[in-house]
């Protein structure tokens, strides 16, 4: 079992950050010349922009950025780019990662992680950024590990289900683009008098469906960490005292309750009166133009992230709590469990009256 660890976790920087000029940075640190920026993992809204920010401070502290292509995948291939500024030039608004990303079944290995490693070692890159989620920031900790390559973390993940920050990079645009889809829905449940069940993503987290269940006005909400909501869905349509409604949005999280399909035919099943039809958004949430919100974070997440590597961060990943830019070992990040909003729950329940 490998264990990891870190010294700097925890500490909530000041709120001037970026922290030190670059004239500042060349002057006390040693800092690196190479460095290295991967996307891995399922691809979020706002990883380009992150990758400029990522590559435009590097050029800004004199650190050369390369780009790993394909994610973990790429690093044991060899498939590394250097990146300029004019590459990362109008991505800003692009949704998905110009560096592609995979979610590599060979890093799991020792021996994919050491070719790795050696590759890293002949491009003399001495240290790594990696955008992604939990099993990105798991392959990282274990890396630095064995081959103590200092590494940071930034949190790109639609599912928002990363503890260490309060939003991950592509959550708020998912949300808009789940939100979007309902309300095109809601138009036709309207005029057909139907009850549509909405699968959004997130197989192990119900921070998209809470969300967008309020946003766009469901009456019920579905998701992995509160196993009380079938019932609480079937007690809404056996309500005699309750207003009758003509139709009905239900969130569901993928994989909830063995997914949409399944639900709609289990309520079929108790209330065949109902009409009801299911939507499964699917991938849809993960595309498009990032919103400002996701833009800013990334660009803010990805400036804090390379000057904490260059000055000798390694073994942590970056979020931003009250706003304030903190480092969380990647240890604490992949162990604990980010709370979920639950009073949303309750208040699901007081709306659909
Ligand atoms: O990236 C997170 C996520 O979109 C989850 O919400 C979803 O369960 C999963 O990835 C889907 O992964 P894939 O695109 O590999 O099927």
């Amino acid at each position: 079992m490998l264990s990891l660890s870190s010294k700097k976790s925890n500490k909530i920087l000041n709120k001037n950050e970026p922290r030190f000029g670059g004239a500042f940075l060349c002057l006390y640190f040693k800092t690196m010349k190479k460095v290295a920026i991967f996307t891995s993992g399922g691809d979020a809204p706002g990883m380009n922009a992150c990758i400029r920010a990522l590559v435009r401070t590097g050029i800004y502290h004199n650190v050369k950025v390369m780009g790993i292509m394909n994610g973990y995948d790429g690093m044991i291939n060899g498939q590394i780019v250097e990146l300029d500024s004019a590459q990362v030039g109008n991505i800003i608004q692009r949704g998905g990662t110009i560096l592609k990303s995979s979610r590599s079944e060979e890093f799991r290995t020792y021996e994919g992680r050491k070719k790795a490693f050696e590759v890293l070692k002949k491009n003399e890159i001495e240290g790594i950024v990696c955008i992604g989620g939990n099993g990105t920031y798991t392959g990282a900790g274990i890396f630095y590990e064995e081959f103590g390559i200092p590494s940071i973390g930034v949190p790109g993940t639609i599912d928002n289900d990363l503890y260490g920050t309060d939003q991950t990079i592509g959550y708020d645009t998912a949300l808009n683009t789940a939100m979007e889809a309902i309300d095109k829905i809601r138009d036709t449940a309207d005029s057909h008098n139907r009850v549509f069940l909405v699968e959004v993503m997130g197989r192990d987290s119900g921070f998209i469906g809470l969300a967008v269940g309020i946003a766009g006005g469901a009456e019920s909400i579905l998701i992995p960490e509160d196993h009380k909501d079938l019932e609480r869905l079937y007690s809404l349509f056996s309500k005699k005292d309750g207003r009758q409604k003509a139709f009905s949005i239900i969130v569901v999280a993928e994989g909830e309750e063995g997914g949409v399909l399944k639900v709609a035919s289990q309520l079929k099943e108790r209330f065949p009166q109902l009409d009801i039809r299911s939507t499964i958004l699917g991938h849809i949430q993960r595309g498009g133009s990032p919103s400002a919100r996701d833009r800013i974070l990334a660009t803010r997440l990805g400036v804090s992230a390379l000057e904490r590597l260059i000055e000798g961060g390694k073994n942590e990943c970056v979020g931003l709590i009250n706003n304030n830019i903190h480092f969380t070992s990647f240890k604490e990040a992949i162990s604990k469990r980010k709370p979920l909003p639950k009073y949303i729950l309750g208040m699901t329940d007081k709306l659909s009256v």
